[in-house]
């Protein structure tokens, strides 16, 4: 939450700083701002609202100023408005900050009494005048950061421009995302490497508790203790084409369309077809004792926990091995039983996600194993976990996760395989059979999103609905799940998803003829009992959205609406393919409805505060 991004060097910095920043308002879009250095003088610009509402004040910058720090925010403290944006300057220091500052009433009243003023109602000033305040004591700025993170509390990812040390930008990374970018007499610094794209492809990416001083020339990194650490670059190559629209209206879109080549992806780089075995090694697993495991924890956040909700019912059966699902927020508060027999699976398409990565931390200190299922390289989970299955579905950048989410249920399905085949639970026929299921995934997932007209035509009848129930059973569960979650999130439509057998503990109640019911019916082991599930809401006046195979004539008259879905007689796989007509129904809605599909309000598509 909250993009950073800054440049040293000998080009102009405006428009890297602001293409860089429109990489980054995935982050938050609550407003944004860019500070720039020019004749030891600092000058900026800041607007409430989306980055481009921006744009038309860069002009009053200095264009040739070539140091420069920008932000793009997703409000925690202080409402959404230009004095709360930043970068937060006073006189010749400028910052922008990550985080929560979780002391900041304790230290903001401490500096009022020292006569400090205050502008804004951001916890992030109150680290500029610590910073300021320390300044005048230390006069050096890395021995005043030294000082200053001694006093902070919370999670903060600082950028600061000094006018007193013009060819110096200084950073400091803890709990939230940082790296540094390395180029040619010019340096970046950014919350992620997709910011800094057509400019380098090489990456330093800090762990928490460093600091780095960073010129055009020099990158230099100390730990907060004031040790100096060696630099350790990697390269990553991200194309700009894989973060463009590409002629999708939305990336929402582009990236629904893009499940079935992420789907063939992976099952080309984790399956040898031919010999019908798993590359096991490639999925990470051969890094993890799996033999000693004797209990599954899998933590996730939102989307990528609806996937967990599903891999229990791969992994568990699979492996032979209990799977808890929990929610990372409540996992990591509650000290649940973990040892060294203990493997813990973390969820999370950015792998930043604030709770998960707490968890993993956790979840090692008490000496379990950490396995996580990421999919952006390099990220704070991926380097925390002992091994990582990288889905590799190129970046993801609508709010609202699809992609990732069909690759995390692919990933589950082929690690329960994986661990099944290891613990000798599962025969290298049976390994053969499913396998062989997942020939027709990706055509099957592209033949899901070939029915987006049928879809958008339900969608004219319901998209001015105000509540809808999602409803499943088996893994269409978790699926029901899903398709609430994604109708709530960029339709701002009341959605809930529920289990077909839970409906008349509680939820029936709610059932009118205003009511839209969105009904998963594979036809599996629980198909006649969600068909019972359908004639409750009906006989309740619901309106049944049921979804189901192109042939089933009889779920076809049952519900008022049809949505259909090619069929697979594999559960797991049926979870994939399912969701995506739930995918296009919240994605059409959100058009009709008017509302900002890919960056809707209040969201921030990584959540990298608690
Ligand atoms: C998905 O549509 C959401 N935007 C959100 O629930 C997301 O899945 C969640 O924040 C977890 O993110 P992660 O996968 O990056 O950890």
């Amino acid at each position: 939450m909250c993009g950073i991004v800054g440049y040293i060097g000998n080009r102009s910095c405006i428009d890297i700083i602001y293409k860089g920043l429109q990489r980054l308002e995935y982050r938050g879009y609550d407003s944004a701002g860019i500070a720039v250095l020019k004749n030891n003088e600092i000058s900026m610009v800041k607007s409430e609202g989306k980055l481009a509402k921006l744009e038309a004040s860069l002009s009053k910058l200095p264009q040739d100023a070539s140091r420069g720090i920008g932000h793009t925010r997703w409000a925690t403290h202080g409402i959404p408005d230009t004095i709360n944006a930043h970068p937060h300057v006073d006189g010749s220091v400028a910052l922008v900050h990550n985080g929560i500052i979780e002391n900041y009433l304790e230290l903001k009243s401490q500096l009022q009494k020292e006569g400090v003023k205050f502008v804004s109602q951001t916890d992030t000033e109150v680290a500029l005048q610590m910073f300021i305040k320390l300044y005048k004591q230390h006069k050096d700025p890395s021995k005043t950061i030294f000082a200053l993170v001694k006093v902070l509390k919370g999670a903060f990812s600082l950028g600061i421009l000094l006018a007193d040390h013009p060819d110096e930008l200084f950073v400091v990374k803890y709990g939230s995302p940082l790296v540094i970018g390395r180029g040619q007499g010019e340096n970046f610094f950014a919350s992620d490497a997709m910011a800094l794209v057509g400019h380098t492809s090489k990456f330093c990416f800090l762990n928490d508790k460093e600091i780095a001083r960073i010129t055009p020339n020099e990158i230099e990194i100390w730990n907060f203790a004031g040790e100096s650490l060696p630099l350790q670059f990697t390269e990553v190559n991200i194309s700009s084409a894989s973060t463009e629209k590409q002629g999708f209206r939305h990336y929402m879109l582009k990236e629904i369309h893009e499940q079935p080549r992420v789907m063939s992806s992976m099952i080309k780089r984790f399956v040898n077809a031919d010999a019908g075995t798993l590359n096991i090694a490639d999925m990470g697993l051969d890094k993890l004792d799996l033999k000693r495991i004797n209990n599954i924890h899998m933590v996730a956040c939102g989307t990528a926990y609806y996937s967990a909700v599903a891999a229990k019912y791969m992994i568990e059966p699979a492996a032979g091995i209990p799977v808890n699902v929990e929610l990372a927020s409540e996992f990591r508060y509650r000290s649940p039983w973990l040892n060294r027999d203990s493997l813990v699976i973390a969820v999370s398409q950015s792998g930043e996600t604030a709770d998960t990565l707490a968890c993993v931390k956790h979840a090692k200190d008490a000496g379990a194993q950490i396995f996580s299922i990421c999919n952006v390289q390099m990220s704070s989970i991926p380097r925390a976990s002992h091994a990582t299955l990288y889905m590799e579905a190129g970046p993801e950048i609508g709010v609202a996760s699809t992609k990732a989410f069909t690759g995390m249920l692919l990933a589950h399905y082929l690690v329960g395989l994986a661990m099944g085949v290891r613990r000798n639970r599962v025969s290298s026929d049976e390994l053969k059979r499913a396998l062989n299921d997942l020939r027709n995934l990706p055509a099957l997932v592209e033949h899901a999103v070939d029915s987006k007209a049928d879809v958008e035509k339900v969608c004219a009848k319901y998209y001015e609905s105000t509540n809808f129930i999602y409803m499943g059973r088996g893994t269409s569960f978790p699926i029901a799940l899903e398709g609430a979650l994604k109708l709530k999130e960029i339709s701002y439509i009341h959605a809930e998803g529920y289990a077909g057998g839970e409906l008349k503990h509680g939820p029936i109640a709610l059932i009118d003829r205003h009511m839209p019911v969105v009904a998963l019916c594979p036809r599996d082991n629980q198909y006649e009992k969600m068909v019972s599930n359908i004639e409750e809401v009906k006989a309740r006046q619901g309106r049944v959205i049921a979804v189901g195979a192109a042939d089933d004539e009889a779920l076809k008259v049952i519900g008022h609406d049809y949505l259909v879905f090619p069929e697979i007689a594999n559960p797991a796989l049926q979870a994939i393919i399912s969701v995506v007509p739930l995918q296009l129904l919240s994605y059409y809605i959100a058009v009709m409805r008017g509302t900002d599909v890919d960056q809707p309000r209040n969201l921030a598509k990584s959540v990298t505060v608690e």
